[in-house]
């Protein structure tokens, strides 16, 4: 069999960014030579520190370069030194925006019930994927001040929804939920459903009762989408009672798919039951362009150079990548060695409290590859 080659745009970013990807890409070119692939990475300095020294944030010229690639690893953005909103808005909200990566996919799976603040739940019951929308919603930008600085200011923040931008991610979702286990039913499924076809479910994550026009339209296209997929049975549920479900009965979601906004918050909480932020991973998804992948805790300033981060969830991160690309063996592989990891070695997930450091965590991986 021919190899097959991957040409990876690597941004390390802010903080304990590239101390993670430099494990992700150990792991990596761990699993490459087994199954015959090639990854070659080029490497770009985008962050809090280019922007302190020339002013920079994200040069046109970085983002046409970028633009080249199928994927984007991605470290950590966020600098202590940087106002809050600068790199966020400027680096990774502009890369999203305008590589056109309209889906933020991101897997609430637990390894290991040790990992899990709630109590009785095991890593059958927490397995399932939030499609967050990534383009639009709160996000935009729409909006603006009147009289600002006045006790007469007015603030406005819009929430955009256009049928062509919630239609795109309702359709990916769907197309996810059919393919995630390969055709195989879904265990929280009744057998009634089973029997009539259904093998995957999809929950709209809104808020119908307040939001009557954003999701009003969402829900419209849901159910006009979902009769293209007779083997989806559909569910809705509120925002706020999501986040109660995820507490209480984690194991009721299969695929959640949700605006931006409440995709953002919803995975936060996602990402505790999990294990935390150590294990969490997403990507944001062009399926016809460059997509990105990244841990999605922050840059992790108090921690930075000390070799003590965990550095799972972008070897995750680069997990997913692979298979995006296509390479589901050797992201399988990945899978596999991770959580060999964290079951079999690891000690804790946070920062500090695994009983391996940085380094160590990635060459465990990597061995287990
Ligand atoms: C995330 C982050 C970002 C978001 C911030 C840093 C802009 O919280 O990736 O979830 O809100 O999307
Ligand atoms: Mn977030």
């Amino acid at each position: 069999m021919s190899q097959k080659s991957y040409n990876i745009a690597v941004i390390g970013g802010d903080g304990t960014g590239p101390e993670v990807v430099r494990e992700a890409i150990k792991v990596l070119d761990a699993a490459a030579p087994k199954f015959n692939l090639k990854l070659n990475y080029t490497y770009y300095d985008i962050g809090g520190e280019r922007y302190l020294k020339t002013g920079e944030v994200l040069p046109d010229s970085v983002l046409a370069e970028l633009r080249k690639f199928p994927a984007i690893l991605l470290g950590a953005i966020g600098h202590p030194g940087v106002k809050p909103g600068i790199l966020e808005k400027g680096i990774l909200l502009r890369t999203r925006f305008e590589l056109e990566q309209y889906i933020n996919l991101r897997p609430v799976k637990l390894y290991d019930e040790r990992y899990c603040p709630l109590k009785d739940k095991k890593p059958e019951d927490i397995d399932f994927v939030v499609v967050r929308e990534n383009n639009e919603g709160l996000y935009t930008g729409a909006g603006g001040f009147v009289f600002k600085g006045t006790p007469n200011e007015i603030a406005v923040q819009e929430s955009i929804n256009t049928r062509r931008g919630v239609e795109r991610c309702l359709r990916f979702a769907f197309d996810f939920a059919q393919k995630r286990r390969g055709g195989k039913p879904w265990r929280g499924l009744k057998p009634e459903e089973v029997k009539e076809g259904k093998t995957a479910q999809l929950t709209l994550c809104g808020k119908t009762n307040v939001l009557t026009y954003a999701f009003d339209l969402w829900e419209r296209a849901f159910h006009e989408v979902g009769q293209e997929y007779p083997k989806i049975k559909r569910d809705y549920t509120h925002v706020d009672a999501t986040t109660m479900w995820f507490v209480k009965n984690p194991e009721w979601f299969d695929v959640i798919v949700t605006d931006n906004m409440f995709g953002d918050i919803i995975t936060d909480l996602g990402a505790m039951i999990q294990g935390g932020m150590g294990i969490a991973a997403g990507g944001n998804i062009n399926p016809q362009g460059t997509s990105m992948f990244e841990p999605i805790g922050g840059s992790a300033p108090k921690y930075t150079g000390m070799n003590v981060i965990n550095p799972l969830a972008a070897i995750c991160a680069g997990q997913m990548m692979l298979d995006f690309l296509g390479e589901t063996e050797a992201a399988a592989a990945i899978e596999a060695a991770v959580i060999k990891v964290v079951r079999e070695k690891l000690k804790s997930l946070a920062a500090g409290r695994m009983g391996y450091s940085t380094t160590e965590v990635g060459d465990l991986v990597a061995s287990f590859v």
